[in-house]
């Protein structure tokens, strides 16, 4: 099995009715990739992947696979294999009848399903439970029977529409990781939809962020997470303090930026003078009894409230009327500063984002 297929989107764009739900979508997916479509409920992720599958068309743009138009091919003909949330299995059926059911649709010799379903089960480790019904097996067996059905068909592109949705946190886990793992083995390039953004920075090779219909950014994990484009990928992926301030030309002709913190050069502005918002990450604050050292930029606040979560501790720190969040890691041995303490923040430039004051990207 090593079909492998280039996927495009070009400027698509799809309503129902006056509700615009995808616009001017744009993305290439590279073979074998494990691509992961973000966002919150009701963003577009799972009429985006409908309309990969072909089970929806859309208004415009076009799909392209393997830099084919697919735009007028039905589903059937795409050689995609979609898992639904639900999984929707046959419960009359026994496992290996699911799974083969596809097969015997394309009307395969016996002798060749018998085999294809063979490998399918024992790929997802579910050889044993082959004559079991589903509601003989766990939601993870279920799951992997769902993702097993799909396989066998052999498919150029996997699209997974929330597949771990229905699993406990600690199956959640596993199965990610399984699934990633197998994913590497077959080399599919699969399309995973997710409102998990731990789940999508775990296995995706790169995220496309979206936000009423509209793809946001797309990115590696760590692009993400550094590099976010606007306010709404900066506060989704992981913790942030967004402080107000102004970016402000100096007389020397560089970019400063002021706020709470202070006022200093952050290097790389990419906003021209006027109002802006500092991004940074709560784990790259320091707080320190005295300011300490010189490469960061120190300013004096009171502990408001902590919160020991074991491996850190999140303070909330009040510096001039706003609130900043500041992750320290914890050690046995030391002591949490108490409410109410004086502390120093202590900041690195370098660990700092400027992005827009207002997400012009995002149509409400
Ligand atoms: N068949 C439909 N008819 C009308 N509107 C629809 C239909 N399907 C989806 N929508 C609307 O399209 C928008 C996007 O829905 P979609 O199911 O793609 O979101 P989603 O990102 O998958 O959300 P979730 O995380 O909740 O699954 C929503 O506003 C939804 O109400
Ligand atoms: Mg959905």
């Amino acid at each position: 099995m090593n079909n492998k297929a280039k996927v495009e989107a070009e400027n698509i764009a799809m309503s129902y009715g006056t509700n615009v739900v995808l616009r001017d979508i744009n993305f290439v997916i590279e073979p074998g990739e494990f691509f992961a479509l973000l966002g919150p409920s009701g963003s577009g992720k799972s009429t985006l992947l409908r309309l990969i599958a072909g089970f929806i068309n859309a208004d415009s743009g076009r799909l392209l696979i393997n830099g084919i138009d697919v735009s007028a091919v039905p589903p059937w003909a795409r050689n995609v294999g979609m898992v639904f949330q639900n999984y929707a299995l046959w419960p009359h059926m026994t496992v290996s009848q699911n799974v083969s059911f596809g097969l015997e649709e394309r009307k395969l010799p016996r002798p060749k399903i018998l085999e294809k379903v063979r490998a399918a089960l024992a790929l997802v480790n579910l050889s044993e439970y082959a004559d079991r019904r589903p509601s003989q097996l766990s939601g993870g067996q279920q799951q992997r029977v769902a993702l097993a059905r799909t396989i066998a068909i052999e498919p150029q592109v996997l699209l997974l529409d929330e597949p771990l949705s229905n699993l406990d946190a600690k199956l959640r886990v596993q199965m990610r990781n399984e699934l990633r793992s197998l994913q590497r083995k077959l080399g599919i390039t699969t399309i995973f939809v997710t409102h998990d953004q731990e789940e999508a920075m775990t296995t995706a090779d790169r995220i496309a962020v979206m936000h009423h219909g509209v793809i946001q950014q797309i990115g590696t994990p760590v692009d993400l997470f550094d590099n976010p484009a606007n306010r709404f990928v900066a506060e989704f992926v992981g913790s942030i303090n967004l402080l107000p301030g102004r970016v402000e030309r100096a007389p020397g002709g560089s970019l400063l930026f002021e706020c709470t913190l202070g006022r200093f050069d952050l290097g790389d502005v990419v906003h021209d003078s006027g109002e802006a918002i500092m991004a940074i990450r709560p784990h790259t604050l320091s707080l320190s009894k005295t300011p300490g050292d010189s490469a960061r930029v120190w300013v004096q606040g009171t502990i408001l409230e902590r919160e020991f979560v074991g491996e850190f501790v999140r303070y909330t720190v009040k510096v001039h009327e706003q609130s900043i969040i500041a992750d320290q890691a914890h050690h046995v041995g030391r002591a949490p500063h108490e409410s109410g303490t004086v502390i120093h923040v202590g900041m690195d430039p370098a660990q700092a984002r400027v992005l827009p004051s207002s997400d012009s990207e995002i149509h409400q």
